[in-house]
């Protein structure tokens, strides 16, 4: 996400939260430090999804590693919320959350996704990933917009 705003200019406008219950997931996301075949693997995604440059533009190889550069590391703010119990802290635009819900059962699922909804502006959007959706949940105010990744916006009347 921080690639793409760079990329669009306006990365210096926004304000990204990366938010995880487990502090391990927090400070490895700190480091910023991908292996070269992750990287390898995602240039596809990126191309297709528009990306400009090169990926390996926005890190410093280091051996089998690559770590991101701190233009894009340093405006992101980590942080530990725990989605579903600590309070929404923000009207996000946009809310990655890619599998996650998953890992929950139906009931917990709908706790976890009105959070989300209750974390967004009107007309947001909610991403979830290919292989999770909203399909046991139906929540009609959260309108599929694109079925092969699962991105849903937020309409309120
Ligand atoms: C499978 S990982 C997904 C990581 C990444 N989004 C991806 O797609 O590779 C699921 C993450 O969700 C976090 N998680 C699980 N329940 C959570 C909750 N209620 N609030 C915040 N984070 C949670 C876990 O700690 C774990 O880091």
């Amino acid at each position: 996400m921080a690639i793409l705003l760079k990329e669009e200019n306006i990365l210096d406008k926004c304000t990204i939260y990366a938010t995880d219950i487990n502090q391990k997931a927090l400070s490895d996301a700190k480091r910023g430090v991908l292996s070269i075949k992750d990287i390898q693997s995602t240039i596809g995604d990126y191309l297709t999804a528009g990306g400009k440059y090169h990926l390996t533009e926005y890190f410093n190889l280091n051996g089998e590693n690559a770590v991101l550069k701190t233009s894009i590391l340093n405006p992101i703010q980590f942080g530990k919320h725990e989605l579903g119990k600590d309070h929404p802290f923000h009207e996000f635009d946009i809310i990655i959350c890619r599998n996650m819900l998953i890992y929950y059962q139906n009931f917990h699922q709908q706790k976890l996704v009105n959070a989300m909804k209750n974390s967004l502006c009107k007309g947001g959007y909610l991403g979830l990933s290919n292989c999770e959706s909203l399909e046991g949940i139906a929540d009609p105010q959260l309108k599929l917009i694109d079925s092969g990744q699962n991105i849903y916006q937020y309409l309120v009347q």
